[in-house]
């Protein structure tokens, strides 16, 4: 935890304490209410979906006579069921709502069955047939690449001239790396609940990151308008990316069927067809060629990155985008060439993923820094930081362009190497091994630097209510979205110390878009940055209405009333919130407000993908350690010691929990969990028999986690940083580490062949290849 920030729970300020989560005791109670909990309307139907079993095909015809046959069997929904625009309101206009002529993956929603209880919907779902032509499929990326496949172009960023750097280089290496997708596994799946109310409006219960998309494209598909949808979220039961665009699917199917038997529509998806129908993070496979010279610094290298998008584009442009962006990690590429191709294929359509393409940029990097050191025979952690940003003349751009500033990557990693004994341990490990045949260990401290902001610079605003009621008590509504990273507990924390209030007298409530119009997804990370701050300049607001009160109450200047410990203080009187607001009320002032917030600076070409796409980089460092059974190929991981940089904390506790959380979930990403397409293109790890999520007994035994105790040095709320997705990338470390126990492994110092999820089966592969 950080020493430097005040740990004292009775202090007055809310922020910059360890607060509890809002919902925390809640949620241990089962007490807090995620959308299957609401109590049910009468009359509610439930919905199960119909799925395709081919991969491509043409969609010739439906038979639903067996299913409507069964008794409380309503209805099935087809395309032809869609009163709107029968094509989802998504960016790229290219997915439509039902199955229409193609099937284009295994598990693409064909219709929707509803009936009397879950269990019948999703039975009578088995018994509709879908009469499909089998065309040729796509199911692999490079074949897709071979192809021309591709759900938007390809982009190029360059710097320089990669060829020539290439041509000149004193050592050079090429090959290949592929890494793996990853499901998102939220606790609570996707779901949706669609109530008809008068006059054609429609109230949806989301579980979403994204409560004004899934008003739209509810509304899209009903062929309304917006004000006649709302849609709330009180928290998901996890998020990760998952809900950012595809909650939406199942709003517009709940909805199409509410409307359709104007009755009540629940539909929660089964898991093994959540895994079917849903988007997973993007795998990605990697062609490259690098130069460097003695001492490990690059000097140019020419990288292919073929994204695995599935067979629509969803999110697959920013997230592609975002990959090239990141693939400079932490280092000065002086000549690059990055081409980036957003490959087509017959399976699920990838989309965002806790980290949003900056994972899949990083590690190529991380892995080819690995495979330089080791080629050279030298330490990672040392070619690392000869290859560091640094302000040294003119190592300190981006190949995009953007200028690395308020780097504190030297020092937080020299700190967390002395900290985590990274020297010592690595000898001791060395010597380790040469007297161990069958367990070999490795270590790697590798670090991360990650853009802020959404790419997409529109997306960076925010909107906030805040509400006095006569008590004293304040109502906080926002655009953002609870998905159990503490957002509406941080916001509530700015919004009591802004109004100078105990936070228990604070409450966020549920999003809503009938409250804050047109809200960005909460995602990028950005959520506590701009609502945080939307909901700050919204007390501000209403303090400022009150002070000019007091401040006439007692002839004394407006900025001369002070709001602490629940008390209005002026030089002259000191009153209690409480008694000021019930003053304010009888005199007719205004005690709610509105705050927005668009985050300034940034500005970028979206056709060079050159500028200022971030308004601050995240930083942090992770040292792993980890061991392997040569014989086997298992693994685990021994020792994790994390320096993580989220500027001056809002609170420490959710913020060490969201750098906790992010590391054990990247190392799941890197080595247990494995997404399998068979040659059909069917997802064959699709339920948690086969897919594999990190446990309780994978976190390491020692995991140590430390806060780098500086603030932001951009004007951002509390002086905080973001949190919630760069601690994914720091588990890189632990793919770094295996890489190095595998070379320990092989004995000869060559290339290591370990793709990512680095399984049992592939550590062994890695040291046979
Ligand atoms: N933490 C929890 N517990 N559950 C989640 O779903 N999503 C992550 C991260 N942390 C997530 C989480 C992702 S992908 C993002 S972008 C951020 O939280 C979003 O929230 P924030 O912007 O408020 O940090
Ligand atoms: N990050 C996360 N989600 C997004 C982004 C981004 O940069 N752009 C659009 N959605
Ligand atoms: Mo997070 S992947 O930006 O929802």
């Amino acid at each position: 935890m950080n020493t430097a920030l005040p740990q004292n729970a009775e202090s007055p300020m809310a922020s910059g304490q360890p607060h509890p989560h809002e919902s925390a005791a809640a949620q241990i109670a089962g007490a807090a209410t995620y959308i299957d909990d609401i109590p049910e309307l009468r009359g509610t139907l439930y919905a199960a979906p119909v799925l395709s079993r081919v991969a491509h095909g043409h969609l010739l015809g439906v038979n639903t006579q067996a299913a409507l046959t069964l008794t409380g069997v309503h209805a099935v929904l087809l395309a032809a069921d869609v009163p709107g625009s029968k094509v989802l309101a998504a960016l790229a206009g290219d997915e439509p709502v039902f199955a229409q002529d193609t099937v284009q993956h295994v598990g693409q929603v064909i219709g929707l069955v509803v009936a009397e209880s879950v269990m019948l919907a999703r039975r009578a779902a088995r018994l509709v047939v879908p009469q499909i032509e089998p065309l040729p499929a796509i199911v692999d990326v490079r074949a897709a690449l071979k192809a021309q496949s591709f759900v938007l172009p390809p982009v190029t960023v360059r710097r320089g001239d990669a060829d020539k750097a290439l041509a000149c280089a004193p050592h050079t290496l090429q090959g290949t790396l592929e890494v793996g997708g990853q499901e998102h596994f939220y606790l609570e799946g996707q779901v949706a609940y669609a109530l008809p109310q008068e006059q054609n409006q429609w109230l949806i219960h989301s579980s979403t990151q994204h409560p004004g998309e899934v008003q739209h494209w509810v509304a899209h598909a009903l062929g309304i308008d917006n004000h006649a949808v709302t849609v709330q979220c009180r928290r998901m039961g996890g998020g990760f990316g998952g809900k950012e665009t595809q909650a939406g699917h199942l709003a517009v199917w709940a909805a199409l069927a509410a409307h359709k038997l104007q009755r009540p529509v629940k539909l929660r998806l089964d898991r093994d067809d959540d895994f079917l129908i849903t988007g997973k993070r993007h795998p990605f496979s990697y062609d490259y060629r690098v130069g460097f010279d003695d001492s490990g610094r690059l000097c140019g290298l020419q990288l292919k990155m073929l994204a695995h998008c599935g067979f629509s584009a969803d999110l697959s442009g920013p997230v592609a985008d975002r990959a090239i962006f990141h693939a400079d990690n932490a280092y000065f590429l002086q000549d690059v060439e990055i081409t980036s191709y957003r490959c087509k294929l017959n399976t699920q359509s990838h989309t965002a993923f806790r980290g949003f393409g900056g994972p899949q940029g990083m590690i190529v990097t991380e892995a080819i820094l690995g495979d330089i050191a080791r080629h050279l025979g030298l330490d990672p952690l040392a070619v690392r930081q000869r290859n560091l940003y640094s302000d040294e003349a003119k190592r300190n751009t981006t190949h995009y362009g953007m200028t690395v500033e308020g780097n504190i990557l030297q020092p937080l990693i020299s700190q967390l190497a002395l900290t985590a004994n990274y020297k010592q341990r690595r000898e001791a490990i060395a010597s380790w091994n040469q007297n161990s045949a069958v367990i070999k260990r490795g270590i790697a401290l590798t670090p991360v630097k990650f853009g802020i902001s959404f790419t997409a610079t529109l997306f960076n605003q925010a909107g906030a209510l805040v509400h006095v009621y006569l008590d004293g008590s304040v109502l906080v509504n926002h655009g953002g979205t609870e998905m159990g990273q503490g957002l509406h507990t941080k916001v509530a924390q700015l919004v009591a110390d802004e109004l100078g209030v105990l936070l228990s007298s604070v409450r966020g409530s549920a999003s809503d878009t009938s409250k804050v119009p047109n809200a960005s997804a909460t995602a990028a990370s950005a959520g506590t940055d701009l609502n945080g701050r939307a909901a700050q300049f919204a007390a501000r607001h209403v303090r400022d209405n009150l002070a000019a009160f007091v401040s006439g109450l007692d002839g004394v200047g407006a900025g001369a009333v002070q709001f602490a410990a629940s008390q209005v203080i002026t030089p002259k009187t000191t009153r209690s919130f409480k008694d000021v607001v019930a003053l304010a009320y009888a005199n007719r002032i205004q005690l709610w407000s509105d705050g927005f917030y668009r985050t300034p600076k940034i500005h970028y070409d979206k056709t060079t993908l050159s500028g200022r796409p971030f308004y601050y980089f995240a930083y942090g460092a992770a040292c792993s350690e980890v061991a392997i059974d040569t014989l086997t190929g298992e693994s685990r991981v021994l020792k994790v010691d994390i320096l993580h940089d989220v500027g001056r904390s809002i609170n420490p506790a959710i913020d060490i929990g969201q750098i906790e959380g992010g590391f054990v979930q990247g190392m799941g990403w890197l080595t247990s969990e494995e997404l399998v397409w068979n040659d059909q293109g069917l997802l064959t790890t699709h339920a948690p028999s086969t897919y594999k999520i990190p446990t309780a007994g994978d976190v390491p035994a020692h995991f140590k986690v430390d806060l780098w105790p500086e603030p932001n040095p951009e004007d951002n709320v509390f002086g905080s940083k973001a949190v919630g997705e760069p601690p994914f990338m720091l588990a890189i470390s632990v793919f770094e580490a295996l890489r190095e126990a595998v070379a320990q492994g092989c004995g000869d110092g060559k290339t290591v062949r370990l793709h990512a999820p680095a399984t049992a089966e592939r550590v062994l592969w890695a040291l046979q290849a």
